[in-house]
């Protein structure tokens, strides 16, 4: 252990940690910086996160230094602050300073930092600005805009060290340098809007998201991404119930600061045109109070006879849903639905966020050949949630055969169509709940936008099921679901899903 001092405290820090991490946390705030980032090697190029170093003649950069027992560390001094503002003075004198028409606006280190430290009368003479590209499409999620460039080659480090694919370099020397692709080369490689989060300035901006809406009108939700096993965090970023754009959120143990190029895609299924909006039966739309009267007379006080689960229900629906029926007429498939190919970084060959779900409620995966003849057999209601195993030719089969076929969907396909009662169930965007990763990890999301249409929360429309087939009263809260299924299936006592660690959990211990 280092005990060292920073701005007139002690505080004691682990051998080996630098002294950038050591100031943010004396500090509680971050030291300007734009080059570093805890996930990316030191460069050292910036020179913002300059401190003074008792003993040392001159600033020393904290991000590339590490903290030694005895140190005196000033962040806050005359000094400091002046050194930051030269630096700042250095990068306007040729960033075109074009805010009102730039993505980052509200959300840029060099808008934050001028404020924090600049506010100064500026000792530059104005002269012509260099100028460089504005608009470069370099790639088919990312443009890039080389006068707003800081050069702190946190992108040109993320395509080396994450995705080795060494797209990005700065070419050229002095107030020439500039960031650009390799010459015929495209940023295209399935994580390359990870440069547009981490660029510090409005230089790398997404295609998608580009000039779709100011940021400070955006509200976040905190998220998992549904694209894939691996369960990435995700900040969901919405306004007027519509989501504009996901964001990684950091969460060392799943997915780093990172996420794919697709993952980031998946909220636009949210909003797509087949969404489900109505309860509807044999073609025709329903109110809910109709769908009520249908369902009760499909049932007829029973149980469904089949029902079967699919990898992108949350935790909380696959609990209730199994709970519907006798254990042996409870099942999942087929199996090789939703499987790609992943890759060595993040995205998983299971396409689905939840098989683990499955697992961990020991619901068996039948293949397709097994789950259209019990689809076959059921011989009374089959209930379908949490995916559309209509996709596979046999099971359509099977389904199309299937005279008391409920579904509950986000989106029509075949399996509503082959169903005689459809109903409207939220998206993962639009209800709370939990999803188990790759690792077992149980990690919580929660609603970000209000739900369309006449959709429904799911665990609603299965707690209704429950009252019709039992002849009483389903759950009446999540929290409900959730304190039933903590018991169910973990120690008493053991985690407490309404606050669910910002990490995930993983039960019984493991890598937390
Ligand atoms: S484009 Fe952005 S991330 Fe890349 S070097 Fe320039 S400022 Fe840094
Ligand atoms: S790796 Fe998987 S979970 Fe992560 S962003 Fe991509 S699709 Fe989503
Ligand atoms: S953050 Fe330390 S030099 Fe850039």
């Amino acid at each position: 252990m280092a005990k060292l001092t920073i701005d007139d405290q002690e505080f004691e820090f682990p051998d080996g940690t630098s002294l950038f991490d050591a100031c943010r946390e004396a500090r509680g705030e971050a030291l300007p910086h734009f080059c570093y980032h805890p996930d990316l090697p030191v460069a050292g190029v910036c020179r913002l996160c300059q401190v003074e170093v008792e003993g040392m003649p001159k600033l020393t950069i904290a991000c590339n230094t590490g903290v030694r027992d005895g140190m005196v560390v000033r962040t806050r001094s005359e000094k400091v602050t002046q050194a930051v503002q030269q630096i700042l003075e250095m990068h306007l004198i040729n960033h075109p300073v074009d805010c009102p028409i730039c993505d980052q606006a509200g959300e840029c280190g060099l808008q934050d930092q001028y404020m924090d430290f600049g506010l100064y009368e500026s000792k530059v003479e104005m002269a012509a600005k260099v100028n460089k590209r504005k608009v470069k499409v370099i790639g088919p999620q990312v443009i890039l805009d080389q006068e707003r460039c800081v050069l702190c080659s946190r992108c040109v480090r993320f395509c080396q060290e994450v995705t080795g694919t060494g797209e990005l370099g700065i070419f050229n020397r002095g107030d020439r340098a500039e960031l650009d692709v390799a010459p015929g080369v495209e940023l295209d490689n399935n994580y390359s809007l990870n440069t547009v989060d981490i660029c510090p300035v409005g230089a790398l901006t997404s295609r998608d998201f580009r000039f779709a809406k100011r940021v400070w009108m955006l509200k976040s939700a905190r998220g998992v991404c549904p694209g894939c096993a691996t369960g990435c965090n995700v900040r969901i970023d919405h306004e007027g119930g519509r989501v504009f754009r996901l964001k990684p959120l950091r969460n060392p143990q799943v997915n780093g600061s990172w996420m794919c190029d697709r993952g980031r895609m998946t909220y636009k299924a949210v909003h797509d045109e087949r969404r489900l909006l109505q309860p509807v039966r044999d073609g025709k739309d329903l109110t809910w109070a109709e769908a009520s009267g249908a369902l009760a007379g499909m049932l007829q006080g029973r149980s469904p006879a089949l029902v079967v689960i699919g990898p992108h229900a949350s935790l909380e629906e696959m609990y209730l849903a199994r709970d519907l029926a006798d254990p042996a007429a409870v099942v999942s498939g087929p199996h090789d639905l939703d499987r790609g190919s992943g890759d060595d970084i993040l995205l998983d060959g299971d396409r689905s966020p939840n098989r683990k779900g499955l697992a961990s409620l020991g619901i068996t995966e039948l293949g397709a050949a097994d789950l259209a003849a019990r689809v076959g057999a059921a011989g009374g209601p089959v209930l379908v949630l949490g995916g559309d195993p209509g996709r596979d030719k046999t099971v359509a089969g099977a389904l199309a055969q299937c005279a008391n076929l409920i579904a509950i969907a986000t989106h029509d396909g075949p399996t509503v169509q082959a169903a005689a009662l459809a109903l409207p169930g939220a998206a993962w965007a639009e209800k709370a709940g939990t999803f188990v990763n790759r690792q077992g990890r149980w990690q919580g999301f929660a609603q970000a936008v209000a739900r369309p249409g006449a959709v429904r929360d799911v665990w609603r429309i299965l707690a209704e099921i429950q009252a019709l087939a039992h002849d009483g009263s389903g759950p009446q809260s999540l929290r409900a679901v959730r304190q039933d299924l903590v018991t169910s299936v973990l120690s008493e006592g053991e985690l407490d899903m309404d606050r669910m660690p910002e990490q995930g959990y993983v039960p019984g211990g493991g890598e937390q």
